[in-house]
Parts: C-alpha cells; structure tokens; sequence
C-alpha cells in the first residue's frame, strides 16, 4: 500500500477515513484513545500541505438520520486532541459537505457526519462512494480497526481515489505482520473469552500458525468438558463440546501444543466478595463454578511466555471485571510486560475486552502494541483478507 509520504498531497484535499466509534456516556466521550492514536495522521497530512476531510461512522444508525448518533458530539474531544477548531459539515455528501470542503484554508480541518446515516455506506453503493469521492482529489484511510467492513468509506473510496494507508494504519499493519505474518518464533497466542463458538475459525487458523496456543475465559471450560473433566456450575457451550476435541486433535497435527487450565479458582457466585477457592483442574466442587485459572496456571504460562519471541493475545483469562477473579490475567500480563521491558518478547494485543483488562492489570502501555480494533482484530486472527486493507493493496498496484 501507498503511505501519505508516496502521494502528492499539497494543496489538495484529503479525505480521511478515521474510526471515531468510541464509548460516550450523556453525550460526552469517556475513552479517547481512538481520537489521539489519528492525530500524527492528520498532522502528517497537514505537514505535506494536504487538507483532512474527517470521515467516520459511529454506532449502527442502519442508513437513518439519528440525532443521538450525529458526529457532532465527538467534535469537542476531538478538538481538545488536536489542539485546534474542526468544521463540523451537517451532512456527509450534498450541499452542506460540498460547502464545507470549498471554504476550507490551510490548516483547517472539516468532520463530515456519520457515513453510516446514508444506506449507500454499508451497502458500498458505487453513487453514494462517488458523491463521497467529489469532496476530495485523494483518500487516506486511517480506519484499520473498521477495514474488516466493506463500506463505501472504507473500501469504496480506495478504488476511486489516490489512497494510501494513515499512520495508525501503518502502525497497525506492521505490529500485527510482526505477531502473525513474519513472527520471531516460537509464537505464543493466548486466547480467552467466553465462547469458542465465536472463536473457532480464530483457534482453527492459530494452531497453524502459531507454536502455543494459551485457552483461558469460559471457553476453557468447554475444552475440560471435552477432556471429561467435572466443571461444576460453570459457563460452558456442551454443544461445542465435539469441535473442542477436534481442535485439540488438529493442534497435535499442526505442532501446536495447547495449554489448558492446570488449577483454577472456583467460587459458589459471580460477585465482589465472593468466597473464593483454588484447586486442581479436576476438582471443581458440583456447586460452584470456576472463575479464574490458579496460580500453578499462571507459573505455567508464564514459563511459555518466557521461551517465546511473540506474544499475540485476544481475552482475559478469568471474569476479570470483578477481582479476585482477574488474578490470572494481571498477573500473567504483567510478566508478559516485564518480558516486552527486558527486549525478550513482542507483545500484541487487542479486541474489546482484552484492552480494558490489560489497561485494568496496568500494563497495557508496556505491550509493544496494543491495537485499536476489535471485530478488525479477530477477523484478522481468523486469517482473514480485510477489505478495506486489501483495498488499499490494490490501489498500490
Ligand atoms: C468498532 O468499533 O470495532 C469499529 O468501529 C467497527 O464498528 P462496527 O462493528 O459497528 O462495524
């Protein structure tokens, strides 16, 4: 793909496709790290006398005009990130987003409303993504964490318009080609989370890839279902119980070595103050429901972590919201950061959850890269051609 530095940009208006879907409560945004990971991007723009044209969507309007989902309300943190005023354009194509691009001066910089308030966006409709497309001479897209969505602003535009990849694009594509493309082996991948229904193409493609396979969360539990072993109350998919079995049959094919809870830790509810009880993996009491992998658990994953060069990681290993059910995951984190300190191991992680859990174990800024995407980031791990990336491959070509 193309970087801003292989385009001539000066003088020229830029279209940018950013990813501003982030969490807001009453109106106001409560995590920015979205917002600050694009600001290098417009800057990098600016600097090469470019003019950004913000273009995003923001939670799932299905083609409708819904007020309490209009960009409007991440302008002011998107200001307080930049440092400096965005023209916000009432609408993302016609008379209002043509008037705003035309009064644009250096410097400026225009957001253009919620792509997802045209039913041309999801359906990559070619009329929507041209009228998108008459805003601007160029396209960045900046938006890896919404490039596994083949809409008009992530992968329409790059066929229509000189296109090269943002900064955090960049950033993202070459972290993650270093995790699972090109890794320092061995590999190790830790998976957790609740289901492995959701997760099986992810764990068929990791055990090709991959020299550990790391199973943590509730979908552990189905894999001891399969091995036979008594789970006692706890969350677990019995019907996935045969497709667990396979992958561990397929693992030993593909030279993948699968690890398993050792010890765990079981409690009789899922709640603060709970009591709670470390034992062996197969001694879950019938009452009570495993919450957490043990400490013998951690010393085993850990000594993995230590013979690896990679470490890529999608899901808590236990029912981290509510402590002393986040043990395992702080505990085997923090080593994972130690190791990353200490130059022995590349750390990647993303998805949702797995970035509110490494953020509440305190190490999330010690990865080597924490990615931004969710949905983008399993697609990816599942081995899958994101469109919007491959795109921005052809458009190179
Ligand atoms: C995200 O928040 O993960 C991306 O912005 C994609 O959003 P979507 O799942 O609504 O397409």
């Amino acid at each position: 793909f193309n970087r801003i530095e292989d385009l001539d940009i000066d003088g020229k208006r830029v279209l940018t496709r950013v990813d501003l879907n982030v969490p807001t409560e009453n109106g106001a945004v409560t995590d920015t790290t979205r917002i600050d990971k694009i600001v290098p991007t417009i800057r990098a723009i600016q600097e090469a006398g470019g003019k950004p044209i913000l273009l995003a969507h923001f939670d799932r309007p299905k083609g409708q005009r819904v007020e309490a989902m209009s960009l409007r309300q991440i302008v002011p943190a998107l200001e307080a990130a930049l440092g400096q005023k965005v023209i916000f354009a009432e609408e993302a194509i016609g008379g209002p987003a043509k008037r705003a691009v035309a009064g644009m001066e250096a410097g400026d910089i225009v957001l253009l409303e919620n792509t997802r308030f045209y039913e041309g966006e999801e359906k990559n409709d070619p009329t929507f993504a041209a009228s998108l497309a008459a805003l601007a001479e160029v396209y960045v897209n900046d938006a890896f964490s919404a490039s596994h969505r083949a809409h008009a602003s992530t992968e329409g535009l790059a066929r229509l318009l000189p296109s090269a990849a943002g900064k955090l694009m960049e950033a993202e594509l070459k972290a993650l080609n270093a995790a699972l493309g090109e890794p320092q082996r061995p590999v190790v991948a830790v998976v957790g989370g609740a289901k492995v229904s959701t997760k099986i193409e992810l764990l068929s493609n990791l055990i090709d890839k991959v020299d550990h396979l790391v199973i943590g969360g509730a979908m552990a539990n189905t894999f001891l279902l399969a091995q036979g072993i008594g789970i006692g109350k706890s969350l677990a998919e019995p019907a996935m119980t045969e497709t667990a079995s396979q992958i561990l049959a397929d693992s030993t094919e593909a030279g993948c070595t699968i690890h398993l809870p050792v010890d765990i830790v079981v409690a009789k509810e899922f709640k603060a103050g709970a009591e709670a009880q470390t034992v062996p993996v197969d001694s879950c009491p019938e009452d009570a429901m495993i919450l957490d992998a043990g400490p013998a658990t951690v010393q085993a994953i850990t000594d993995v972590f230590a013979t690896c060069r990679t470490l890529i990681w999608n899901g808590p290993l236990g029912a981290f919201e509510i402590a002393p059910f986040d043990a395992a995951t702080n505990a085997a984190a923090q080593e994972a950061a130690r190791l990353t300190a200490d130059g022995n191991l590349v750390s990647v992680a993303g998805g949702g959850d797995t970035v509110a859990a490494l953020n509440k174990a305190g190490v999330a800024d010690q990865f080597t890269f924490i990615s931004t995407a969710g949905g983008a980031f399993l697609e990816w791990m599942e081995g899958k051609d994101l469109p919007g990336v491959a795109a921005l491959t052809d458009a190179r070509r």
